[in-house]
């Protein structure tokens, strides 16, 4: 029996209802990840705040994320999204994007210790499972440091940890420091779940290796929607086979249905960004894609055409 558990990484912009809904599609017991959700703005009533709250009936099991600095506004935030049945209401302690970080929000708390542990006290009044998802340090990685953080977590009540043992200022540069996620692991204090750099379904084995919790997957997931498919059937040494075809244009579908207009050109591009490096040819599509985006269907069908043979991946 599977003892591991496989997450979709929040990722802004990209894990969106059409995403998500392929992925479900293709597996069924992965935990899925909304996009982060301001709690300010969503107190506020801010515009998108609709969809992006929105639980789908193909999401379950999912964690919502929200992003902020202020406790109170996190836990009346956290109550609210708590409404919807979550796997956990996570908080982002991890996003590092110098305009999140200039509010003191995401990654930022993690050099912030002490609003830090208010915002998980509050939030965990407000909700039945509570998770946090972390880098490995502010400035620079520092186990100890890591360490006493989460640790800090964990006495203020959060149930579970992601990990992306990246230090903030590092953002994506140089590559993911399993060795730190892996003494976190040894440490039992927590259930750590380990993320970070994982582009295939091997490696994603030797991960869990690592964190035999679970893993969390990001990028290599927007790309290849089928990857935790693939993981089961390659850890149950059976073969898998995706028409990659189908796969694009179910997301497109669901780009065109379930996401407000404004946006839809904007995520077409984001997810075609990545769906596009499958592809032998896929900086050509993509240029043409970028030229017109609400026509991506037909220039995928258009590609696939021409390009039989890499409509079917097998492993
Ligand atoms: C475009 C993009 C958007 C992201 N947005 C979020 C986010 O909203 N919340 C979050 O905690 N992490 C966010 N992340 C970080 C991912 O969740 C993940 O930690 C990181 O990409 C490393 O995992 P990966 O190598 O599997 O992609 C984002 C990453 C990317 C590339």
């Amino acid at each position: 029996m599977k003892t591991h558990k496989l997450f979709l990484a929040p990722c802004a912009d990209l894990t969106t209802p059409a995403l998500r809904r392929e992925i479900r599609r293709l597996s069924k017991d992965v935990i899925l990840f909304s996009e982060m959700i301001s709690a300010s703005s969503l107190m506020r009533g801010g515009l998108r705040n609709d969809y992006l709250v929105k639980k789908h009936e193909f999401d379950d099991p999912i964690s919502f994320q929200l992003i902020g600095n202020d406790p109170a506004i996190m836990a009346r935030a956290a109550e609210k999204l708590e409404e919807n049945m979550l796997y956990s209401v996570d908080i982002n302690m991890g996003c590092s994007a110098p305009e999140i970080r200039a509010r003191g929000w995401g990654s930022a708390l993690m050099a912030d210790r002490v609003l830090a542990s208010k915002i998980v006290r509050e939030c965990r009044k407000k909700v039945k499972t509570l998770s946090v998802k972390c880098r490995a340090g502010f400035e620079r990685s520092d186990y100890d440091n890591l360490f006493s953080f989460v640790k800090m977590l964990k006495d203020e009540g959060a149930d579970f940890v992601s990990l992306h043992p990246r230090a903030s200022d590092m953002a994506f540069k140089r590559s993911a420091d399993w060795s730190l996620t892996e003494r976190l692991v040894a440490e039992k204090i927590i259930p750590v779940i380990g993320n970070g750099d994982i582009k295939t379904a091997k490696e994603a084995l030797v991960r869990l290796e690592s964190s035999p919790e679970g893993i969390m997957i990001g990028r290599a997931a927007v790309k290849m929607p089928w990857i935790f498919a693939e993981i089961d059937a390659v850890s149950e040494s059976k073969s898998y086979s995706v028409n990659i075809e189908d796969s694009a244009i179910n997301i497109l579908s669901g780009i065109e249905e379930l996401l407000p207009v404004e946006i839809r050109e904007s995520r077409i591009l984001k997810y075609c960004v990545y769906f596009c490096q499958n592809l032998k040819f896929g900086h050509a599509l993509f240029t043409e894609i970028r030229r017109n985006p609400f026509s991506s269907a037909e220039l995928i069908r258009a590609y696939f055409e021409r390009n039989p043979v890499e409509r079917i991946i097998d492993k």
